[in-house]
Order: structure tokens, then sequence, then C-alpha cells
């Protein structure tokens, strides 16, 4: 693709999604965008582009950011957050804390809001409790996958297998793919699926949330939008409650209030320390 376009394809992800892609990742913008002009009977970038500067490119560009954003996810992915999950809500539980409420911020194909789900359903048996499980991402297609909830034996793998058992109805027989399976209604009854970007705040819920998985996403942003998105999810965070991003992310160089707590796992101040704090500041000369 000549320099010039590339650019502007790249200058438009981020405008849009706050994705920043480098022009070494021509190869795969190229490949990703091959599906689009295939889909539009296109023959060149250059024509697809103008498409979506033209007046129908608002609907296209749902399409442009699908196809281009990475969409890789897995059950259990990261497995010490969902230990930590059950840790935080076992000690809110024993606190007499009886709602809550959850939030998957970059959801892809549902299986983040649904090891979610699966790990509450297990923490909250046979207890009366108000929870709810938000999963949101700017990409339709993926969330179409996770309102289907229905994965292959293979995506399930990584659920441990009595666990697989109580939260997954086999939906279709095997064949060579070796069948299919839908999570089970009431977990996806406690799951809402949004579109949201990340990438424009002010987000429409106010929250307050208790948990707040945000992985796997801020890597592909640049440090400003980095920088709004976590001020944004802090507002919507309860406080005493937690942000667990991606293990190969960091909130350095991002001013925040939150509080490491464990390898990338960070917490709202409660609002007792958060009013303590200015006097304490003030009592050590700071
Ligand atoms: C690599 S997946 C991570 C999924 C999951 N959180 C995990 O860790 O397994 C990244 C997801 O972020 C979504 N995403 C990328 N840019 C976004 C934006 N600006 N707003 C909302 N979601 C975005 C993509 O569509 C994709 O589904």
């Amino acid at each position: 693709m000549e320099p010039a376009l590339l650019r502007a394809f790249c200058d438009l992800v981020h405008e849009k999604a706050g994705i920043t892609l480098t022009e070494s990742k021509e190869p795969l913008i190229t490949a990703r965008l091959a599906k689009r002009l295939r889909a539009l009977g296109l023959t060149d970038e250059r024509q697809y582009l103008n498409v979506l500067e033209g007046p129908a490119g608002d609907d296209e560009l749902v399409h442009f950011l699908d196809a281009i954003s990475t969409n890789f996810t897995s059950f259990f992915r990261e497995p010490d957050h969902f230990e930590h999950v059950t840790a935080q809500v076992g000690a809110w539980l024993s606190e007499g804390r009886r709602k809550f409420r959850f939030w998957s911020v970059a959801a892809s194909s549902g299986e983040e809001p649904y090891t979610l789900a699966i790990v509450l359903a297990e923490a909250f048996a046979g207890r009366d409790i108000d929870y709810r499980i938000l999963g949101t991402d700017i990409s339709t297609r993926v969330l179409a996958l996770a309102r289907e909830a229905t994965y292959t034996e293979a995506q399930i793998e990584r659920v441990p297998g009595p666990l697989r058992h109580r939260y997954f109805a086999r939906k279709t027989k095997a064949g060579a793919g070796g069948g299919t399976y839908q999570v089970v209604p009431a977990l996806r009854e406690r799951t809402t699926l949004a579109r949201l970007n990340l990438a424009a705040p002010p987000f429409p819920m106010s929250g307050p949330m208790d948990i707040v998985l945000c992985r796997n996403v801020m890597i592909y942003f640049d440090q400003p939008v980095r920088q709004a998105l976590v001020v944004e999810i802090e507002r919507i965070m309860a406080p005493g409650g937690l942000l667990m991003i991606g293990h190969s992310e960091t909130l350095n160089g991002i001013r925040t209030g939150l509080r490491p707590v464990q390898a990338s796992t960070f917490q709202k101040p409660a609002s007792s320390e958060q009013r303590r704090m200015p006097a304490q500041r003030a009592a050590a000369g700071r």
C-alpha cells in the first residue's frame, strides 16, 4: 500500500478508536482490509478510504473497526485475576455486602465476562445476592458472538471440568469440530453486553463498579488515550473497588488515585481514606 494511504488508515483508526497502529503493521492492515474490499466489491484500498470518508462512512466505520481490531481472548485467561475476584467477593460477603456490579471493559467474544459470571456463580452459590456483569466492546462482530455465547470444545478447554458441566449446555452435536456448547441462561441473564468506544469518554454508565477488568486493550492505545480511559474508569469504580489490567500492561506514567495491591491489580481508595488523605498530607507537611 502506498505510504500516504497507509498513514491515512492509521490516522483514522487512531482518531475513531484510539488504537495506535504503526506503518510496520502494513501486512496486517492490508490483510484485514482485504475482507472489507471483498465484501464491498472494491478493487483497491484507495476506493475503500473514499467509502469511509463518503456519505456511508459512519456505517462502514463500524465494519472497518471490526476488521482492524485484535480480538484474541480465552476463558480463564490470566487466571490469578479470577482467584483474586473470588477472594475479594468472599471478603465483601463476610462484611455483609449483598449487592455487586462487575465490568469487563473489552469483553471481545464473551470469554472474559462469562469467566467472571462462572466464578461469581460459584462464589455466590446458595445466597441471595444482587449482582450483574456488564461487558463492553467497540466491535459489533465480537459482541454478536458474545450474545450468542456459543463456543467450541477447544474454546472451553480451559474451563475446569466440573464448571464446564455446570455452566455450559451442549448446543450442537459432536461433528468434526467436536460440537458446540452454550453458556447456560442463568449466567447469560446476569450479563449485559453493549457497544462502547473506550477512546471516547465520558461513558454513559455511572457505576459504581466493584471490580473492573480492563485487560489486554490498553496496549493498543497511546498514553493520552490510556490516561483519559483510566480517569474515566476510576470515576465509575466504587470506593474500595478493584481494577485489573493485563499482565503485559502497566499504569506507569498514568496519573491516578488507584493504588497497586497485587500484580496488575489496583484499588480505588475507600471514601474514608480519600477524605483522610488531604489532612494526612497537611500533617506530613506536603
Ligand atoms: C485482545 S482483546 C482482549 C479481550 C479480553 N479483555 C482479554 O483480555 O482476553 C481486545 C478487545 O478490545 C477491543 N477494543 C479495541 N479498541 C477498543 C476501543 N476503542 N473501545 C472498546 N473496545 C476496544 C477489541 O475489539 C477487542 O475485542
